[in-house]
């Protein structure tokens, strides 16, 4: 992939050329629909330094990306217009201008008021249809548009690589493409996860659902020493090996398939490593009752939100002597504080040990900020969570191909 540098030395400088830089500000939002405020600005802090490196350089930096999913027309609750409010205050004495649309009359007074070294946000790619439509032609469209506005492109949304949208995948087809240093960091750190990891390599899943992670737990089958399954997912594996789980998560519809991970885990020699006990409530809400209970013994009007002390403790034994971690997926709700001392015991683990560890995942990521951890204490804390675990799983990416073409 081209490095920005090469970019330059490509279009004869950046100085007055109008560069379409194409991030990763997907960040979580609360408050009502019309006062959005963001819970954790880590995504829009690792778009930074590529943003200031061009405006370094004089270029006339346009960004684009998405928030949410929203059905392809505007909604309120969408809009990057907070986005682009904190970018001002992380850009102190840089002008950022906000365009109230993608294409249409905003963005082209905005992007024809722009000077050397300011930036445009564009509004929410999503509010097109256009950018995640799966008809070429229409995406295509929509990509021409958006190239016509730029003489160059940069792909550093590494949150969004591993989707065939316009921005990601078609626009830089349409002009000199480079790739931002946020990708480019983020794919050496998962090569490094991919070829020779330091042993014992050690994985840990949370987070709700087992259908999003089945294709990350067969490849991780073949590399890692040992799993550590926590979160909402973890209720199917107690499930599948015949426990009760009460009114826990659980998708019936995966136990099949679980069952034949742990059979294969068994015949490989790789350690699957469940909690032995589990914070249980009477309903999803940190006001509910709730009690530690065994992992094999959840009544039947209880739902497990949490791992239990007992397994926090295993799992951080499970880590202590690891050569390289990944981590993706809260091991509980943390956002409500008596679900949240499982994730934290995780986090404190993985930031205590020697070893490589890369936190895969926005809901990772911002568990070990909410949590007051360093990010220092880890190796790498990646701004992809689904793009990390498709390139792990050995995917072809297509905002990566799209780069390297
Ligand atoms: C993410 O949050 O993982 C990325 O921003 C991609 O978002 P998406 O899953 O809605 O495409």
């Amino acid at each position: 992939m081209r490095s920005l540098d090469e970019l330059a030395a490509q279009v004869d400088g950046l100085r007055g050329k109008r560069v379409l830089v194409r991030s990763d500000l997907n960040v979580p939002l609360d408050g009502p629909d019309d006062a959005r405020r963001i819970t954790d600005d880590g995504r829009i802090r690792a778009s930074l330094p590529t943003w200031r490196q061009l405006l370094d350089q004089g270029a006339r930096v346009v960004v684009c990306a998405h928030l949410g999913r929203p059905k392809g027309a505007p909604e309120a609750k969408y809009s990057l217009a907070p986005v682009a409010e904190r970018v001002r205050e992380l850009l102190p004495g840089v002008t950022v201008r906000f365009a109230t649309d993608t294409t249409g009359e905003s963005a082209r007074a905005e992007a024809d008021a722009l000077e050397d070294g300011q930036l445009l946000l564009l509004e929410n790619l999503r509010f097109s249809a256009a950018e995640t439509s799966k008809d070429d032609d229409e995406r295509g469209r929509f990509a021409r548009d958006l190239a016509d506005a730029a003489s160059a492109y940069v792909g550093d949304g590494f949150g969004a690589v591993h989707r065939k949208h316009a921005s990601v995948y078609d626009v830089p087809q349409h002009l000199p493409a480079a790739a931002g240093g946020l990708v480019l960091a983020e794919v050496e750190v998962l090569q490094r996860l991919t070829t020779e990891p330091a042993r014992p390599y050690v994985v840990v899943l949370g987070g709700s659902k087992v259908s999003d992670k089945l294709g990350v737990i067969e490849a991780l089958l073949g590399r890692a020493d040992r799993i550590l399954v926590g979160g909402g997912m973890v209720f199917t594996f107690l499930a599948a090996q015949g426990h009760d789980v009460g009114s826990s998560l659980l998708e019936a519809d995966q136990l099949e398939t679980v069952r034949g991970y742990l059979a294969t885990a068994a015949e490989r020699g790789v350690d699957v490593v469940l909690p032995t006990d589990v914070v249980a409530a009477t309903a999803f809400s940190a006001d509910a009752e709730h009690d530690v209970v065994a992992a094999d013994a959840i009544p039947s009007d209880r739902m497990g939100l949490d791992i239990g002390p007992e397994s926090s403790a295993a799992f951080a034994a499970a880590l202590a002597d690891a050569g390289t971690v990944f981590w993706n997926g809260p091991m509980g709700v943390f956002e409500m504080e008596p679900y949240a001392a499982g994730t934290r015991a995780v986090a404190e683990a993985i930031a205590g040990s020697d070893a490589f560890s890369v936190v895969g995942g926005g809901d990772s990521a911002a568990a070990v900020r909410a949590l007051g951890l360093s990010e220092e204490d880890f190796g790498h804390i990646s701004t992809g969570g689904g793009a990390s675990l498709e390139y792990l799983q050995g995917e072809a990416l297509p905002g990566l191909q799209a780069l390297e073409g």
